[in-house]
C-alpha cells in the first residue's frame, strides 16, 4: 500500500507532483497522460500506478514491474514550452533525479547509461520513457515515464539489460513514498536548470556516466556502430569517435565492447 500522506509530507516542489493521481491498475501511465481525452492538463501532474497492464519501455519494449513493489509513474509537462526544445535535457534531468535520490537516501553508487538508464552495480534499476505529442509541428505535451525497481526481489524472463532493484542491492526494503518525493523534488530542481544553466546538467550527467572514453557499440535496429564514447554535446546527444570522425548519435542502445 502506498501511503499518500507519507509522500505528501516530504514533497517540496512548486508544481511537480502537486496534482497527484494514484491508481491501482492502468494500461500505462504514459499512455494515460499522453491522451488529451482523459482531461488531465495540469502541468506537473504525476500519475502513479501500482500495476500497469501494458507498461511500455523504449523501442516498443514491454516494461515489467511487480504489483505494489516498485514505482511506475509518469509526469506531465503541459506548459513549459521553452523546455520542449530540450527534450534530451529533460531526459537527463529525470535520470539524474533518480540517481541522486538513490545515492542520497541509500548511499548506493549509481551510474548513468546513455540515454537515460540508471544502473547500480552495472545492472538496471530504472528506465525512463519520454514521449511527446504535438499540434502542428510544435510539441505541446511532454510525458516523462519513470519505472524504478524498488522492492522487487527477483526478476524472471529475458531482459535487454540485467535488471536489479534497490532492495536487492541494499539488502532491505525501502519506503517508496520517501523515494518518490525525493525524485520529484530533484526533478523539479534539474528542470529549473535547463534554461538557466544547461551545462550544469550535462556536466553532472557526464560525471555519472562511467562509459565516456570507453570502446562501445551502439545498436539501432539492425545497424551497429563501433567507436569510442567521446562525449555528449550540449543537447545531450552522444558523440561517437569512429574511424571516419565524430558521429552524432541521436538514438540507440549503448554497450561496452
Ligand atoms: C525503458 O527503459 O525502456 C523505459 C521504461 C519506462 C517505464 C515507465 S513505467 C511508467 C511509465 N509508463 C510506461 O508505460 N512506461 C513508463
Amino acid at each position: 500500500m502506498f501511503e499518500i500522506e507519507n509522500f505528501d509530507i516530504k514533497l517540496n516542489t512548486d508544481f511537480i507532483g502537486r496534482n497527484f493521481i494514484y491508481v491501482e491498475e492502468i494500461d500505462s501511465t504514459n499512455t494515460f497522460l499522453l491522451d488529451r481525452k482523459n482531461g488531465i492538463n495540469i502541468s506537473g501532474t504525476v500519475v502513479l500506478a501500482e500495476k500497469q497492464t501494458k507498461g511500455r519501455g523504449r523501442k516498443d519494449r514491454v516494461w515489467y514491474s511487480s504489483k505494489e513493489q516498485n514505482l511506475t509513474f509518469s509526469i506531465l509537462l503541459s506548459k513549459e514550452y521553452k523546455l520542449f526544445d530540450h527534450l534530451n535535457l529533460i531526459n537527463f534531468s529525470a535520470s539524474l533525479a533518480v540517481a541522486n535520490s538513490i545515492e542520497n537516501l541509500y548511499q548506493l553508487r549509481t551510474e548513468l547509461k546513455w540515454p537515460n538508464d540508471v544502473l547500480i552495480n552495472k545492472k538496471k534499476t530504472c528506465g525512463i520513457l519520454l514521449e511527446s505529442s504535438s499540434q502542428g509541428n510544435k510539441v505541446d505535451r511532454v510525458v516523462v515515464g519513470i519505472g524504478v525497481n524498488v522492492n522487487q526481489s527477483m526478476f524472471q524472463g529475458q531482459f535487454n539489460y540485467p535488471p536489479t532493484s534497490i532492495r536487492m542491492e541494499l539488502g532491505r526494503e525501502v519506503e517508496r513514498e520517501k523515494l518518490l518525493a525525493e525524485i520529484l523534488n530533484n526533478f523539479e530542481f534539474y528542470l529549473e536548470k535547463i534554461l538557466k544553466e544547461p551545462n550544469y546538467i550535462t556536466r553532472e550527467w557526464k560525471e555519472k556516466c562511467r562509459m565516456i572514453g570507453e570502446k562501445i557499440y551502439v545498436k539501432e535496429g539492425e545497424t551497429i556502430k563501433n567507436g569510442i564514447f567521446d562525449d555528449i554535446d550540449e543537447e545531450g546527444f552522444l558523440l561517437l569517435k569512429t574511424k571516419t570522425g565524430i558521429e552524432k548519435i541521436t538514438i540507440g542502445d549503448v554497450s561496452i565492447v
